[in-house]
């Protein structure tokens, strides 16, 4: 087959290499991509939020399959629009996507069926807000109801706090929505857990943690990940139970009865207090960074099993997994999540990497010949191996190689699992 994977960042560049190993693949076209996924497949230079012109490639390049990594293409209905036009489209249609799309939807969703989640209120104005304030404990969690690339979740400490993202959101600071939606904030431990669902089923695809703040201890401002490893062994099988029954079961049975049945990668983002699961947030996509820590672990041709979602035969197909474990650190551009320069010379050359270790490009660009960065979060340095320890020392050893003057990166990725052992 001729695929299109749409993204650039190091979750496409994980899926990408994952569908290069296929045997059912002819050509890979990664729109845009990165300097990594340009070394198995070709770039393609084109706005992939322009559909018509998405469209007109798609044909020239007889593509048979679309496969969309990022959610704002799906929030913005390109599965209903490839669709339409006859092309074969791996993700959620745009219906589903409200599940990553407007917090409101999901929150109301989780009210109607009774799904454990955070008490909240949707606030339409300050009066509302003000309402919630005299009745809830601090801290509370205030988020932006639309899209909001991260930034629209703030956990606030004071009325004021709480009163100046409000204003903020209401003033349009966030453009896709003027809601919000105030939040109990839980105390737990956090981990995503991720299903490949069709029309009639759904399997598991792997558990992760991510650490989503820039800087060691869990401290600083929030990031779009530095650091992964899977599997999250949180969870247990009694946990599991509860998450499918209590969670996913009941959101997939409320998208039904709207005549909409999910199809695609679904990342559910769980808080769990004393062994129970309570839902966050959902993503219509793979996570990134976990998204380059359970590729490496999955033994199961990925592109036989999207299409075994595509013809709804999930529930007759097994997906095996690696009993090792893996991990990424994300080696950064100085500066991020704030300023930082992009443009500078990145030397892999003399990089030599054995079959359990991986370098999952995100913002990287090939300019002049040279690799140069040209996002935030640069490089993705994965290792698999049987203890998160050693990992984590294959880990420091690589970015020790790579020796960029121009980045950071965390030193304490899974602090939770090796404290442990
Ligand atoms: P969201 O965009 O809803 O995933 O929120 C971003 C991050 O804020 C989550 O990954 C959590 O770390 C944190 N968060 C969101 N909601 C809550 C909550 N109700 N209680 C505690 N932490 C939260
Ligand atoms: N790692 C968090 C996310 O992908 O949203």
């Amino acid at each position: 087959m001729n695929i299109a994977l749409i993204g650039s960042g190091g979750r496409e560049h994980a899926i990408c290499l994952k569908l290069h190993d296929s045997k059912l693949t002819k050509k890979i076209y990664c729109i845009p991509g990165n300097a990594g996924t340009a070394e198995i497949a070709s770039n393609l230079d084109v706005d992939f939020l322009n559909f018509k012109k998405l469209l007109v490639s798609i044909k020239f390049y007889k593509i048979d399959l679309v496969i969309v990594g990022p959610e704002l293409p799906l929030v913005k209905g390109i599965v209903n629009f490839l669709k339409k036009n006859k092309i074969k489209v791996f993700g959620p249609n745009q219906y589903a996507s409200q599940l990553e799309g407007s917090k409101s939807f999901v929150k109301s969703l989780c009210k109607k069926y009774n799904i454990p989640t955070a008490g909240f209120k949707i606030c339409k104005n300050i009066k509302d807000v003000k309402n919630f304030l005299t009745t809830n404990n601090f801290p509370i969690v205030v988020k932006a109801d639309g899209l909001a690339g991260g930034k629209g979740v703030a956990i606030c400490n004071s009325k004021k706090e709480v009163k100046n993202f409000s204003n903020e959101i209401f003033s349009g600071k966030f453009k896709t929505s003027k809601k919000l939606i105030l939040e109990e904030f839980l105390k737990g431990e956090e981990v995503s857990y991720f299903l490949i669902v069709d029309k009639k089923s759904f399997s598991f695809i792997g558990s992760a943690q991510d650490h989503k703040r820039v800087g060691e201890n869990e401290l600083g401002p929030n990031t779009g990940g530095m650091g992964a490893y899977s599997p999250a062994p949180i969870i247990n099988k009694n946990l599991e139970k509860k998450i499918i029954n209590r969670i996913v079961k009941p959101t997939l049975k409320a998208l039904k009865a709207k005549k909409n049945t999910y199809t695609g990668f679904l990342y559910v983002g769980l808080m769990i207090k004393n062994n129970e699961p309570y839902l966050i947030e959902y993503n219509v996509r793979m996570g990134d960074p976990e998204c380059q820590v359970i590729m490496p672990r999955l033994k199961t041709d990925l592109l036989k099993i999207i299409n075994a979602s595509l013809e709804n035969k999930l529930d007759q197909l097994k997906i095996k997994w690696s009993k090792k474990k893996c991990m990424t650190t994300v080696l950064c551009a100085k500066g991020y999540p704030g300023k930082y320069q992009v443009n500078k010379i990145i030397n892999l050359k003399k990089i030599k990497l054995d079959q359990k270790s991986f370098i999952f490009h995100a913002g990287t660009k090939l300019k002049n010949k040279s690799l140069v960065s040209s996002g935030g979060r640069v490089l993705n340095i994965t290792v698999t191996g049987n203890t998160f320890l050693n990992i984590r020392n294959e880990i420091f050893k690589i970015i020790e190689k790579i020796n960029w003057k121009n980045g950071f990166f965390r030193k304490d990725i899974g602090w939770r699992v090796i404290k442990s052992k």
